[in-house]
């Protein structure tokens, strides 16, 4: 066991109301390994009142530092990182001009290898301890990011990309010996579960592209592998993009509606991830709430691309579940604190409508405790509660001279958060923590 000594944040059970935020000025966090083996946290609270608790055990003291749980991306392009800050008109040339010729590139071991490498570790840089990602439609792309995530220990989510038409051909799914192209992806797809899915922290995730770049028989497959892998991991994009949308529409003109085409190929169930959602009728939030399925709200690439906002207010009206990514490469940045930021000016947009503006508290848990419970890990990750794993982010206000004047300054937990959020970085975070299997 270890403890760490220092301010500490962390948000109360679900239960006891959403986004609700925790904070000890003076607090400890002691970590251990459970039956499993997992280092998780086995107590959180105030100093005074913990240390007595755990004689002998050693602390780590952090002054004027502050622990926070790991931050949760639930959607970013592993093979975009060079990708940002490409402008395009809209969603449908940016992925022509700029994103696939990189993605192209990734057919190349050794190109996904270096990439991944350099990823991860950008990830960590952030802050960020659980990413559910995007690869490209080369099984080698998906391989090299698992294996650096596993190098790693970091909790990654991934899978190879689903696209058999409409795209260039170096990047549609390849054909194998015997089988077609849609056939054959689908047995990749099955054969990287089995290779990696629960392997230590990682988890698979099955990826149609987006509709307009699956025929109907892949979007059935993919429906089949989800039916039979109940826990694995679906994500895909919807309602990004009004001609995204239209296409989508002339394509599957059978289904109610883009969104309803997933749920038509059983492709909508908890653990079902749908990047924007910006383009959504009622029915629709209805059926994201319905099923189970959660949105990734990815404000800096909806700003950049000029996609649309997301709708706070009706996402909460309804129901469902969401939280926050940064989308990179259509997004801008690998930083939280720079996404945080992008979802408050989205949630402007909202309180036009209704007067209400997104908390700092709110934020925050959209890209921790929120993020992990659309993904299905509540208690798992993005917290710190007694049991879950311990990841976490060693903060240091103090990191540039105008946060640490204006941190000082701050008269209440709100004050604090906001700060951080308008004003953070990759240099506020000094530390970040995975969790070690022992
Ligand atoms: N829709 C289909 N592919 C993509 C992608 O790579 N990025 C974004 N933002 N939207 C998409
Ligand atoms: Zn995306």
């Amino acid at each position: 066991m270890k403890s760490y000594r220092a301010s500490i944040l962390w948000f109360a059970p679900h239960s006891e109301g959403a986004a609700c935020a925790r904070f000890e000025e003076d607090g400890l966090l002691v970590v251990g390994a459970n039956a499993a083996g997992v280092q998780v946290v086995q107590a959180v609270g105030a100093w005074r009142e913990l240390a007595q608790h755990y004689p002998g055990v050693p602390v780590e003291h952090l002054p004027g530092r502050i622990i926070a749980p790991g931050f949760v991306d639930m959607h970013i392009h592993y093979p975009q990182t060079n990708v940002i800050g490409s402008p395009a008109d809209g969603l449908l040339p940016w992925l022509e001009n700029h994103t696939f010729p990189e993605e192209n590139r990734f057919a190349a071991l050794e190109y996904s290898a270096q990439a991944a490498t350099f990823f991860i570790a950008e990830l960590l840089r952030n802050g960020v301890t659980t990413a559910l990602a995007f690869a490209t439609s080369h099984t080698e792309s998906v391989n090299a990011l698992f294996t650096q995530a596993q190098a790693e220990q970091m909790r990654l989510i991934t899978g190879l990309c689903l696209m058999d038409r409409h795209a260039p051909a170096q990047l549609l799914n390849r054909s194998g010996v015997g089988t077609d192209a849609t056939e054959q992806s689908l047995l990749d797809a099955e054969t990287l579960i089995h290779r990696w899915h629960g392997q230590g922290r990682l988890g698979y995730a099955i990826t149609p592209r987006f509709a307009p770049m699956s025929t109907q028989a892949q979007l059935r497959g993919a429906g089949d592998l989800a039916a039979r892998y109940p826990d694995v991991w679906i994500q895909s994009h919807v309602a990004e993009n009004k001609d995204e949308v239209a296409w989508a529409r002339q394509l599957f003109p059978q289904s109610r509606s883009y969104l309803a085409t997933y749920d038509d190929f059983g492709l909508m169930r908890q653990r079902a991830i749908y990047a924007h959602c910006i383009h959504f009728d009622d029915d629709d939030r209805a059926l994201m709430r319905d099923t189970g399925a959660a949105a990734a709200v990815c404000p800096t690439s909806n700003l950049f691309l000029g996609s649309g906002f997301f709708d706070y207010v009706e996402a909460d009206r309804v129901g469902y579940e969401y939280g926050l990514a940064s989308d990179v490469g259509g997004g801008t940045s690998f930083s939280p604190f720079h996404t945080m930021l992008g979802a408050y000016y989205v949630g402007r947009e909202g309180q036009t409508k209704q007067g209400l503006s997104l908390s700092p508290q709110h934020l925050w848990w959209q890209h921790t405790a929120g993020a992990a419970r659309a993904l299905g890990l509540d208690g798992v990750v993005g917290n710190l509660l007694p049991g879950c794993e311990a990841d976490f982010v060693v903060l240091n206000p103090q990191a540039t001279p105008l946060l640490a004047r204006k941190t000082a300054l701050a008269a209440n937990l709100d004050e604090l958060l906001f700060s951080m959020i308008v004003l953070g970085d990759d240099r506020l975070i000094e530390r970040t923590v995975i969790s070690q299997a022992i």
